[in-house]
């Protein structure tokens, strides 16, 4: 039996060992798009960039151990790996989806459902069971769920839902992006199908867009395959040696993220100038409210440290306006019925030193009047 080694030696070592022929550390990254064969059946096991890349294969076998599943698949973006899972169904099958999930996957979800007789969306509050239950019909073919939501943080119970998909054969997707496996594996907890924006926490540094699916189940992993391969979005040589050696730190960069972010919730709190924070205590992400909308575009000119900025999860804090940015696409009066109201903003707690980024916060504050 081979050694099971924690995460974070997973994360450390992540692409040591790969290149047999040099034995070099840091994995090579492999451009050529061909691989020679040497007779007929005789394949190096590599044949053509698309079906398998050497750098590739490192970075989804990787993540298929971070997040305990059978296979891992790079893609050229988190909505590109969404759009894969969206080729396993067709309509009149639907999913059932978090109600406060990311505008993108809402657009895309919408348009295909709209325009090309893709799944149908369901959206439901996935943080209750028996909003589920009750949403399930016969042609109810999957749960996707974010945990925490995006931008509102708020907490589904995966292992819960799990058993619910299970009981009624659906499959259980949950975007993974916030928590990452370092704080959740929803494998562990039953789901099926992990995805994940890589460009967010995973790739780290704001350099590279990234998307990743791991899934558990030979067919399920062959039917992903198929569709990688012959849809072809997979992630470039380049973007996935970055996303290797960005993944190296992750367990560390989420504790400290993670440490920030409880800080600052806590600051946050404590200002005149807020109406109220969403944190759930863990991850690095967290929203709130200010308590006037028109002090939003003056509080977002006036942060100088703090980039106002739409995404997340990169080693330097960021805040977003979901109102005008990550979820403009969703209707204004659906958008504020669902919470996110025109003061929401969201903040990607960086690796900041936290006193100066309550410095920063405190300072531009100071010219909201
Ligand atoms: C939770 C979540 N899932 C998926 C995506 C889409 O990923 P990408 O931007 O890499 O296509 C995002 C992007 O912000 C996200 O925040």
């Amino acid at each position: 039996m081979t050694q099971q080694y924690s995460i974070d030696t997973l994360l450390a070592q992540a692409g040591n060992r790969s290149d047999k022929r040099t034995g070099a550390v840091s994995t090579p990254i492999y451009l050529s798009t061909a691989y020679g064969h040497h007779g007929i059946g005789e394949s190096t096991g590599f044949d053509y960039t698309r079906t398998k890349n050497p750098t590739r294969s490192v970075l989804e076998d990787t993540v298929a151990k971070l997040e305990n599943g059978d296979r891992g698949f790079a893609f050229a973006s988190g909505m590109a790996a969404i759009q894969v899972l969206m080729n396993l169904f067709k309509g009149p099958d639907e999913w059932i989806v978090s109600s406060d999930v990311y505008g993108g996957t809402y657009r895309l979800l919408d348009f295909a459902y709209k325009n090309n007789n893709s799944v149908k969306p369901v959206y439901v509050n996935t943080a209750s069971l028996a909003e589920i239950e009750a949403a399930i019909t016969a042609n109810t073919k999957a749960i996707f769920i974010e945990t925490p939501s995006n931008p509102l943080m708020e907490e589904c119970d995966v292992a819960e839902i799990a058993k619910l998909a299970k009981k009624h054969n659906l499959l259980m997707i949950v975007d993974n992006t916030f928590l990452t496996p370092v704080l959740s594996r929803p494998l562990d907890l039953g789901a099926d199908i992990v995805i994940h924006s890589g460009t967010k926490y995973i790739a780290g540094h704001n350099d590279s867009l990234v998307g990743l699916i791991i899934a558990k189940g030979q067919e399920l992993c062959d039917r992903i395959a198929y569709i990688q391969n012959g849809a072809g979005a997979v992630l470039s040589p380049f973007d996935s040696w970055l996303t290797v050696r960005g993944m190296k730190t992750l367990s560390l960069r989420m504790k400290r993220h993670q440490d920030n972010a409880k800080e600052i919730a806590e600051f946050l709190r404590e200002q005149p100038q807020i109406d109220s924070v969403l944190y759930p205590n863990k991850g690095g992400m967290l929203s709130f409210r200010l308590k006037d909308e028109n002090w939003v575009n003056t509080f977002l000119k006036s942060i100088k440290l703090v980039t106002f900025a739409e995404s997340l999860g990169g080693t330097e804090s960021f805040i977003t306006y979901p109102a005008t940015q990550t979820h403009m696409d969703i209707p204004e009066a659906e958008r504020v019925v669902r919470g996110i109201t025109n003061t929401l903003l969201r903040f990607s707690v960086g690796l900041e030193d936290v006193e100066d980024i309550k410095a920063d916060l405190l300072q531009a504050f100071a010219q909201l009047k």
